[in-house]
């Protein structure tokens, strides 16, 4: 490890560094639960939650009720640069104002997140966005490229996987909870063909970070995933 004496670095990077040393990162494939376990990791040590993915899905929405092809990257990268998105405390996601929570939330909406999230004109539009969520004390950001492109310094990057068809399957009872129906084999079908396109991109691919802690949550429930990732966050040093 490189010593480094803050005196001497740069005031801005010094602050930088500052900031990135409290980033907990989560990246992963759909499904593989990265938003509730980020969540309730950040709820434990009082931290602040990035969703990344709720961002690709708003500028998708935004985009169609925009009347903007989800293929022409230049005017999806306007809409990326001044999204008028808030995320409220209470969880609801506004989008111009207007509660799109639930609008955000189906399978079409997430794959057409997929869709303009191949495109590096919006996702360099997202990046400020996305960093200025670094607040004191802390930030948990997830996605597929929070610990390889957004917050390369960040202090732990987790690499959340389980098989596709356990994803498949935890997909299906949550979508069923919600009174929403749902097809397992459709959404394992659906599944793959986004971890194919996220994979596959040539720019921010789905792959871990390095030095990224690799965990497989196939067999594992919620406290258990959460309880590694919390116990990695305790050993950092
Ligand atoms: O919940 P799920 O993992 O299915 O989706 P999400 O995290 O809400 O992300 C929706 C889509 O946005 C993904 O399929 C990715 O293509 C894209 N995405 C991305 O490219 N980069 C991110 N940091 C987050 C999401």
């Amino acid at each position: 490890m490189v010593a480094c004496n803050l005196d001497r670095v740069p005031a801005s990077l010094a602050a930088l560094d500052a900031r990135q040393a409290l980033v907990l990162t989560i990246d992963g494939p759909t499904a593989s639960g990265k938003g509730t376990i980020a969540q309730r990791v950040a709820q434990s040590l009082g931290f602040h939650y990035l969703d990344s993915g709720a961002l690709y899905r708003v500028a998708a929405l935004a985009a169609t009720r925009a009347g903007v092809s989800l293929d022409d990257a230049a005017a999806l990268a306007d809409i990326g640069a001044s999204l008028p998105v808030r995320f409220e405390p209470d969880g609801r996601v506004l989008l111009a104002g207007d509660d799109v929570s639930e609008a955000i939330r189906t399978e079409p909406a997430g794959q057409a997140a997929s869709r303009v999230a191949v495109h590096p004109p919006l996702r360099e539009a997202l990046l400020a966005l996305q960093r200025g969520f670094q607040h004191a004390p802390g930030l948990v950001a997830d996605g597929r490229d929070m610990g390889t492109v957004v917050f390369p310094q960040a202090a732990l990057k987790v690499f959340l996987t389980a098989t596709p068809e356990s994803r498949a399957d935890r997909r299906y009872k949550q979508l069923i909870e919600k009174g929403i129906s749902a097809n397992l084999m459709a959404l394992l079908q659906d599944l793959q063909q986004r971890d194919a396109r996220d994979q596959s991109r040539a720019v921010a691919p789905l792959k871990p970070a390095q030095g990224a802690y690799l965990l497989d949550s196939t067999g594992l429930d919620v406290d258990q995933t959460v309880e590694q990732v919390l116990n990695r966050w305790a050993a950092r040093r």
